[in-house]
This record gives C-alpha cells, structure tokens and sequence, in this order.
C-alpha cells in the first residue's frame, strides 16, 4: 500500500490504449486534466519531477504536446497527450475507458475548471451548465472511472482541486461557488468511504492564484488587488507539500491552520445540534 507521492520509480507497469495510440509505461502514471496552462501544468511539472510518467489531458493538444515534450526532455519520463473536451460525453467516456483500462494509472489530478463570473441573471444558462459540467460532472466520472482499480488495488491517490469559494459565495460566483462546494462535500465525504484503505482523497481549496482563469471569467487579474494573488508555482508547491504532510484538506495561503479545525468543528457541532427531530423551539407557531 503506498499513498505517498515517490519520488522515484514504481514497479508497476501497465498500457493506455486510446484512439490508434499506445501507451505503455515502466513507470506510475499521474493523469492531469486542465493540464495545457495554470495551475494543471505546474502539477504536470512537479509530479514529472518526482518521477510519474503523465498523461496530459485538455483541449488544446498544441499546448498539451510541448509541455509533454519539455517534461520529457527535462525529467526523463513519458508524457502522453489526450484531447478531450470535458464538458462532451463522448470525450469523457474516452477519458474513463483509459482511466478504467490501465493499472499503472495511480494519480488522478482532477484539476480542470472554469469559472464564469457573473450575475445569474445576467448570464446565459449554457455558461452556468459548462461550469457544472466542467466542475462537477467530469470530477465526478473521472473519480468513479479510476476508483475500483484504486480500491482493488489498495493503492491510489485523488487530489480534486476546488477553491476558497467553495466556502465563500459572492454575488457574481453562485454557480461557481455551488460547484466547487460540491467538490468539497464529495471529497469529504469520499475521504470518509475510504479511510481504512490505501487510497488517499486530498482536495486542495485554492484562494486567487495568478492564472489565465481570472481574464477567462470575467474578472480580469489585474482587478485583484495584487498582495491577495498566489503565484502558480507557490501553489502547487505548497499543495504537495500540504499532501507530504499528511493534510486530507490543504488551503495553499492560510497561515494559521487551526482556522480549519474550527470551521470544521462548528460544522460538525451544527450538524449535530440538528438531530434533534423537534421544531426548533423560535419556530413553533404560538
Ligand atoms: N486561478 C485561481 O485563482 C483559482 C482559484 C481557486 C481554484 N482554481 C481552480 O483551479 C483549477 C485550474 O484552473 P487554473 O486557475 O489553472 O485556470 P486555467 O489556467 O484557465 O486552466 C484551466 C484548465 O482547464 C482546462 N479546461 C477548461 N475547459 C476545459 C474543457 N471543457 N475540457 C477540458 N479541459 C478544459 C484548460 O485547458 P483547455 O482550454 O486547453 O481545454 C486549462 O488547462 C480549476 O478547477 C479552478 O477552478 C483556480
């Protein structure tokens, strides 16, 4: 059982078959989604550099292709490419017959997402359901499509990246925020279902980290006041070294980590005081 990130080889080997191409691999393989800019990206790097062998997944292949080649160069491992538009059920279903085919796959780094910032009324639903699409649908069959090998296996590693708005709503993030809250409950609610395996579930809440997401969404970069913003190296290095440690749960800026415990034991305690199966006394009509 091992739900370290190595920093070395693995013994296992195993075989992506998709599309006409082939991949085999000596080594553990990471599977990175939103892996052509950001936040993905420097995963791709740092998870190369600890020796994983990558598949590399988006839409834009251009991208895709010269991050893999530069890895390959620099860290000696084999970097594959798949094209996939994850918010199509065809290009998912790609993707999970890869993720379910292949028993060198260890490390699903579901990191892809889109954030439309905006009012609800003011925005198209088309551009509220891509977000839940992205966000939500595809973290939740790339997780189901990796799970029972992960679990037969007693060896794998999720890290599902959400954000510091999946605790926080603002009146241009609702869908956003309800996605990335969901990511936060599936998580934690994953981590529970798999306690007492091999298989490790790290959600990572990132708080505003400098990448292309911001320009994207509606709200330029350049509007954040600049002592808030995260660089992406910062983040990712932070995040690892949050998963190093051990943390289930890991909020990249947060200095004072008891902040955590707290919320997370006011949560617990309010749920708790819920069970009581009575109106609450206010409540009761006089
Ligand atoms: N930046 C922040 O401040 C921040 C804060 C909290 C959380 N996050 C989260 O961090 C994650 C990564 O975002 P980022 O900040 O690194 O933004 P980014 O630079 O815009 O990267 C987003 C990635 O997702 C991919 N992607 C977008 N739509 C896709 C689709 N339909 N199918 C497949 N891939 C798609 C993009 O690739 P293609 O365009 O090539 O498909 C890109 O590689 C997201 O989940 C985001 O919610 C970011």
């Amino acid at each position: 059982m091992s739900t370290a990130l190595p920093s070395s080889d693995s013994e296992q080997s195993g075989t992506i078959n998709y599309k006409d191409k082939i991949m085999t691999s000596s080594r553990k393989i990471a599977v990175v989604t939103g892996a052509s800019s950001g936040i993905g990206s420097v995963y791709a790097d740092r998870l190369a550099r600890r020796g994983y062998d990558l598949l590399l997944v988006a839409r834009r292949g251009d991208r895709l292709q010269n991050l893999g080649t530069k890895l390959e160069q620099a860290y000696g491992i084999k970097a594959e490419t798949l094209v996939a538009d994850l918010e199509k059920d065809e290009d998912l279903t790609r993707l999970e017959t890869v993720l379910a085919g292949n028993p060198a796959i260890r490390v699903l780094v579901n990191n892809a997402g889109i954030a439309r910032l905006n009012s609800v009324a003011e925005t198209p639903v088309k551009e509220s359901l891509a977000q839940i699409e992205l966000n939500i649908t595809a973290l939740t069959r790339l997780t189901h499509a990796v799970l029972p090998a992960f679990k037969e296996r007693n060896e794998g590693i999720i890290i599902n990246i959400a954000s510091a708005l999946a605790l926080h709503a603002l009146p241009v993030s609702s869908v956003y925020s309800g996605t990335k809250g969901f990511v936060l409950n599936f998580s934690r609610g994953l981590q529970q279902e798999l306690a007492n395996t091999g298989v490790r579930i790290q959600m990572v809440l990132p708080a505003a980290t400098a990448t292309d997401l911001w320009d994207i969404s509606g709200v330029p970069l350049t509007a954040l006041p600049p002592e808030t913003v995260m660089s992406v190296e910062h983040l990712v290095d932070a995040a690892l070294a949050g998963f190093d440690q051990g943390e289930s749960v890991t909020l990249p800026s947060m200095a004072d980590a008891g902040l955590w415990e707290k919320y997370d034991t006011a949560r617990s305690d309010l749920f708790a005081a819920m069970q009581t199966g009575n109106p609450a006394p206010r409540l009761l009509s006089l």
